[in-house]
């Protein structure tokens, strides 16, 4: 399948999303209090891992994860806490369902990552 500059630029955008996602989520998981957010936190940076993959796999070039996130949300974390902290998370997770609405349309592999999307902005919020 032949893909347009445009197109690549927005899958190299979203695999870097990812690949900076896996790190957060990480992070998070080091520095959250309650146990099940640790847990529920490294599961979706496995899976985080797993779109990186997805994208990849579509642009055929290996980038390195940007550290910002990773650092600044565990310190949000601290300083405005959870109650505050989840709702924003859950709201980058529904962006990124709408941000890959053309590309899932465009590649039919990115569904399931948007579908991922939809579940963890709904999981982030359960554990409020
Ligand atoms: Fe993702």
């Amino acid at each position: 399948m032949s893909v347009t500059a445009e197109e690549r630029k927005v899958l190299l955008r979203s695999q870097q999303g990812e690949l900076d996602a896996v790190k957060m989520y990480n992070a998070l998981a080091k520095v959250v209090k309650d146990p099940k957010d640790a847990e529920t936190f490294r599961q979706l940076a496995a899976e985080e891992g797993r779109h990186a993959a997805v994208f990849k796999a579509l642009t055929n070039e290996v980038l390195r994860p940007k550290n910002t996130k990773a650092v600044v949300i565990p310190l949000l974390y601290r300083v405005i806490g959870k109650k505050k902290l989840y709702p924003i998370i859950a709201r980058g997770e529904y962006d990124a369902v709408k941000k890959y609405e053309s590309v899932a349309a465009r590649f039919p592999e990115a569904e399931s990552v948007r579908n991922d999307e939809q579940r963890h902005g709904d999981t982030v919020l359960g554990l409020l």
